[in-house]
């Protein structure tokens, strides 16, 4: 292995960092977007268009994988990557917030967590030793430590609890992910809104000493203000020299608002969900294509989004085909709303480059308010 997995700054514009992390299997442009593939696919999309659309890197699921269909299985498979056609990096959940979120009957330990399929109803075991042993299988060159996190409002001493045993699993994921040259663990912050409980995190988060730190518990129904309010600290209780990457966030204006406070990567299933159910998002803000205005409408989604489904097709075509469920409408909705993303973080990343993150911002936000066209 000569390649090892390290991060770059090159530039800064205020607490907003532009960057590159480098894997054996190729760099991350930061701020980075990582489109979600929790299922061992972004759904509606080819692995090549995924690719087209600009992503560096792609999410996987712990949790959902091992379900099915299960990580030994796709270990002797030749693993995830050859499995689903993706070559680029690919960073993997741990499992623990997913089983919160998705499993039946959960009991949560100091050992880990014991749940319910919601597949199919069997039995499993997540701990930190084996959701590192699961990433490993499945390939995953960003490998997240094993924590789990309470759906806000909660109590203080729950928050606090449940952060703390998230960090005694991050020392377990360090101790049981051994050395690999070329992969990286990221530790995860955890301590809800609360500025003691974040830097608690993350000093115990260092000294433990990871490749890159998440901030985690965050988009779990605090709402926009809250969480900016937590951006406008956490990030500087993390070292300067790592990368920073904000969990399951979120809409355009969450992800400018976060780059603005020292974020460097994020995923989210919003642009390929939105996707499906006939959401598009532009620079113009958010547009429903089931909506009746746009039936004999000739111009494409957006005039100046250079993806498949706007220099090919009309808005019209967009409306019937997502009115009368073809595939083709996932897809293409899908692809414009991945493309639109990965353009905003091209604008983001050339803003900070040429120290114009501001302007950068009032026209992103001008734009929206001016309203689909
Ligand atoms: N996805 C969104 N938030 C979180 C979090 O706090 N932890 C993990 N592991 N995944 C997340
Ligand atoms: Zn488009």
């Amino acid at each position: 292995m000569t390649q090892r997995f390290s991060f770059s700054l090159h530039a800064k514009d205020g607490a907003a960092r532009a960057g590159l992390i480098s894997t054996p299997r190729g760099e991350i442009r930061t701020p980075a977007f990582m489109p979600v593939g929790t299922a061992a696919t972004v759904k509606a999309m080819m692995p090549e268009s995924v690719a087209a659309t600009g992503a560096d890197i792609l999410l996987g699921n712990t949790y959902h994988l091992m379900l099915r269909p299960g990580a030994e299985r796709i270990d002797r498979l030749g693993g995830l990557h050859k499995f689903m056609n993706w070559d680029k990096p690919i960073l993997t959940d741990s499992g623990g917030f997913q089983v919160m979120s998705l499993a039946d009957l959960r009991k949560l330990t100091e050992e880990g967590v014991a749940f319910r399929s919601h597949v199919d109803g069997s039995k499993h075991m997540l701990t930190p030793e084996r959701s590192m042993e699961i990433q490993r299988l499945l390939g995953s060159d960003i490998v997240m430590a094993f924590d789990e996190c309470p759906a806000l409002p909660a109590e203080e001493s729950v928050v606090a609890e449940s952060m703390r045993l998230s960090m005694r699993w991050a020392q377990r994921s360090r101790d049981a992910f051994g050395d690999r040259p070329g992969h990286a663990l990221f530790g995860i912050m955890q301590g809800g809104v609360t500025r003691a409980l974040r830097e608690e995190s993350a000093v115990a988060l260092k000294a433990i000493g990871f490749e890159g730190y998440a901030v985690g518990g965050l988009a779990v129904g605090e709402g926009q203000e809250a969480m900016f309010g937590v951006l406008d600290y956490a990030p500087g209780m993390l070292p300067e020299d790592r990368p920073r990457y904000l969990m399951g966030v979120g809409k355009p204006d969450d992800i400018v608002g976060a780059v603005k406070r020292g974020i460097d990567m994020m995923d989210c299933v919003l642009p390929s969900r939105s996707g499906r159910t006939g959401q598009a998002w532009t620079r113009r803000g958010q547009v429903n294509i089931k909506n009746a205005r746009h039936a004999d409408d000739p111009r494409p989604l957006d005039e100046q989004c250079t993806c498949p489904a706007c220099r090919n097709y009309s808005r019209a075509y967009l409306h019937h085909v997502f009115r009368s469920g073809e595939i083709i409408s996932s897809m293409l909705l899908t692809w414009h709303n991945l493309h639109y993303y990965q353009d905003l973080m091209q604008g983001l990343r050339d803003a900070i480059s040429a120290g114009e993150f501001n302007a950068f911002e009032a026209d992103f936000h001008a734009q929206r308010a001016a309203g689909d066209i």
